[in-house]
């Protein structure tokens, strides 16, 4: 593998998730395989989890992982071609991506989208510029419309605490008061699309995700409905993708309660709004399995990255 910054670089989800509980069992079974080698985690935003489960990965695997918050410690990147730069920005993507090439034998990267400009944030332009510029591979920590590290996590997650043979998984729009990205969520639909599940989402009319990606994946526009026989429930909130980036809807209708979770097992990749995405009652509840999947982040980022250095 050369890069892993989609859902669709894993060639067997199968596999690939009977490999990361392998690597859980046994976490420095490879710890020779990183010696010597840096991992450099540029962060153009916020994270508590990624930033700390892939450090662990790096560091479980004999790695060096350097971290650099690129938005306000280092200089402004330009990512146009043929840009006269006299603006704010005082670095090219061309000479920053070659650079710290040279310092680490992978790169891994974490840029938001706008959530203004559609086509930009489809573009992928940050995730890109890295894979054209830089020469070590690149792993994506969240991007514009991806998070594969979490996406993975959520199938290992599913894989470890599925009770049947074909369990019914349903991904739920929940309120939120800010505009979120669609990265989350459709990371998790690529995954739930790759595993023998029976998967549907939920969401209310005007919230439908991007077509490319949900492909033949049922749509409830009646949470009730879509959460009927669920054995678990993925709640993630994202704004409007058809009026693209808007928060349309706020209002606790959709929030995730214990009486609408019934038996099922809550999912969230967290950080989590407690009684606006979801009532204190689940999260403190045996139901909830937000902590088993934040420690699972540590194991398919640690795959990933072990991945990579055998292709190295
Ligand atoms: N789930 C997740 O990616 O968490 P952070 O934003 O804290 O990294």
């Amino acid at each position: 593998m050369k890069h892993y910054t989609s859902i669709y670089d894993i060639d067997n989800i199968n596999s690939w998730i009977e490999e990361a509980k392998a690597i859980k069992t046994n976490p420095f079974k490879h710890i020779q395989l990183g010696k010597n080698k840096t991992l450099g985690l540029l962060f153009f935003n916020s994270s508590l989890r990624t930033r700390l489960s892939t450090q662990k990965a790096a560091l479980n695997l004999g790695m060096n992982p350097i971290v650099m918050n690129v938005s306000g410690d280092a200089w402004g990147i330009e990512f146009g071609d043929g840009t006269v730069m006299n603006g704010s920005t005082a670095e090219h993507i061309k000479e920053a991506a070659a650079v710290v090439s040279q310092y680490c034998d992978v790169i891994a990267v974490r840029a938001f989208p706008t959530l203004k400009n559609k086509a930009k944030d489809e573009s992928e332009q940050v995730m890109n510029a890295f894979k054209k510029y830089a020469s070590v591979p690149i792993v994506n920590m969240e991007s514009a419309t991806g998070h594969p590290l979490q996406g993975l996590t959520d199938a290992l997650t599913i894989s470890e605490y599925a009770k049947v043979t074909k369990p019914k998984v349903v991904l739920s729009w929940a309120p939120h008061i800010k505009a979120l990205p669609h990265a989350v969520a459709n990371s998790f639909i690529q995954a739930m699309q790759k595993m023998d599940v029976e998967f549907v989402i939920t969401n209310p009319e005007g919230y439908d995700l991007n077509p490319e990606i949900t492909k033949n994946t049922p749509i409830y526009h009646n949470q009730e409905e879509a959460f009927k026989n669920a054995d678990f429930v993925y709640a993630k909130n994202w704004s409007s993708y058809e009026d693209y980036g808007k928060v349309n809807k706020t209002d606790s209708n959709w929030m995730i309660t214990k009486a609408k979770l019934g038996g099922a097992k809550f999912m969230h990749c967290l950080p989590v709004r407690r009684n606006v995405v979801v009532e204190d009652a689940v999260l403190d509840s045996d139901s909830s399995l937000v902590i088993e999947q934040a420690n699972n982040r540590t194991y398919a980022a640690q795959l990933v990255l072990k991945k990579l250095l055998e292709d190295l």
